[in-house]
């Protein structure tokens, strides 16, 4: 049996119960790895001005896979008054690491998927079965932003852009750019993704998502690319909605979609819709997939309200954990937690607050062992 190297990163608050409760799943159903701790988080921005150091960067680069628990953020102004005195007033700008991690990985693909457990107290439907794809590079989350824009940037876009000769009084202070980048590559390959996603497992529809009525270049080439890559698959139909129309689509009837598509934003957006709709926090997991590094996780912050008390619902993690198995092959260890999540949401016995029960973090991951080892 293949013996994995995983990097194991808990980070803050809860993301540090709902990873010891993955980590018992994982070794009841007996995946076999060496799981090498990585800091990450704001205890390491105010020691050491990082929250993402080095030492992490490079066990990332080093292990078969990656999993990640959750991180406690806070706006750059506090994040500042919170480094130890001696950092402070040296420049030092927070940056979130899963954004620095995404980007520096080229962790490309994020992959949502939203399904409904069957018996789910928290369903918005039963039956919900949709899989998101959302670009995870590019788009408005590029990190290219201006607060007080350069007088050099406002010259150029007055001399380039016609519409932009409607901002031409406001002094340079008063107004922040952030960029939307879009590349055809960018694009093409999260596109390829949901196909090739749809191809193999059957699934029958992929919808694009986007606004290019009215953002028409970046959109505009989502869409493009889209339509190009969609000819490459002759047995998935392609279609398209506006991020706008596609929420109110989405509540009004979930069944009428199957693998969604999405730049960035959109996809950030529709995701934690969809992940509503399937049983909230608790339920949303994600993997960050690139060519190289791939790193799983609940898409639930660090939750500081809760941390230290083992309250909080550990099935994202634990579904992310399978989400990892799947990814490195071990199908059958990824089947046997699966089940074992359907079986402990279905008698609903025992489960955490959010779903109405009263049971604790490690008591709901002992109970989906058991039912895994029982698959
Ligand atoms: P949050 O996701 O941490 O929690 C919001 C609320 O949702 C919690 O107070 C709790 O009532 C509920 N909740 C979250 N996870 C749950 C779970 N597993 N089971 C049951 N209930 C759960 O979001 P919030 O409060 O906006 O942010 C807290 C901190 O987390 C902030 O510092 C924020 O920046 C950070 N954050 C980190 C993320 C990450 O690491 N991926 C994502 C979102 C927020
Ligand atoms: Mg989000």
């Amino acid at each position: 049996m293949t013996k994995y190297k995983v990097a194991w990163l808990p980070g803050d608050g809860i993301g540090i119960e709902v990873m010891e409760a993955a980590r018992l799943v994982l070794d009841k159903v007996g995946f076999k790895a060496d799981y090498i701790h990585g800091d990450i988080g704001w205890e390491f921005w105010c020691k050491e001005g990082d929250a993402f150091p080095q030492r992490t960067i490079d066990l990332l680069k080093n292990s078969d896979v990656s999993m990640f628990g959750a991180i406690t953020s806070k706006p750059v102004k506090a994040a500042e008054a919170e480094l130890v005195p001696e950092l402070r007033g040296k420049g030092l700008v927070y940056r979130s690491p899963i954004v620095r991690m995404r980007q520096m990985f080229d962790l490309y693909n994020c992959l949502r998927p939203c399904k409904a457990f069957p018996g789910n107290p928290l369903n918005f439907k039963e039956g919900i079965d949709l899989v998101i794809f959302r670009e995870n590079t590019e788009d408005l989350y590029c990190g290219v932003e201006f607060n007080t824009v350069p007088q050099e940037l406002k010259d150029t876009l007055l001399k380039l852009s016609k519409p932009f000769a409607a901002f031409k009084d406001v002094p340079l202070e008063d107004y922040a750019i952030s960029t939307k980048i879009n590349t055809k590559k960018g694009c093409e390959r999260i596109i390829r993704a949901a196909f090739d996603f749809a191809k193999k497992f059957g699934r029958k529809k992929v919808t694009v998502v986007h606004k290019a009525n009215v953002v028409r270049a970046t959109d505009g080439l989502f869409l493009e690319t889209a339509k190009r890559v969609a000819k490459d698959y002759p047995t998935i139909q392609m279609d398209d909605a506006n991020i706008d129309a596609m929420c109110m689509w989405l509540l009004k009837n979930p069944f009428n979609y199957d693998v969604l598509v999405a730049p960035n934003l959109y996809g950030d957006i529709v995701s934690d819709l969809c992940a509503q709709m399937v049983g909230g926090l608790g339920f949303g997991c994600s993997g960050n997939i690139g060519d190289k590094v791939s790193v799983f996780e609940p898409t639930h912050g660090s939750a500081p309200k809760y941390a230290g008390m083992y309250k909080c619902n550990p099935i994202a993690t634990i579904l992310a954990a399978q989400m990892m198995l799947d990814h490195l092959g071990e199908k059958d260890m990824a089947a046997r937690i699966y089940h074992g999540v359907a079986q402990t949401v279905k008698e609903c016995k025992v489960v955490t607050y959010d779903m109405g029960g009263k049971a604790k973090t490690l008591e709901v991951a002992e109970e989906i062992a058991k039912h895994a080892m029982k698959a």
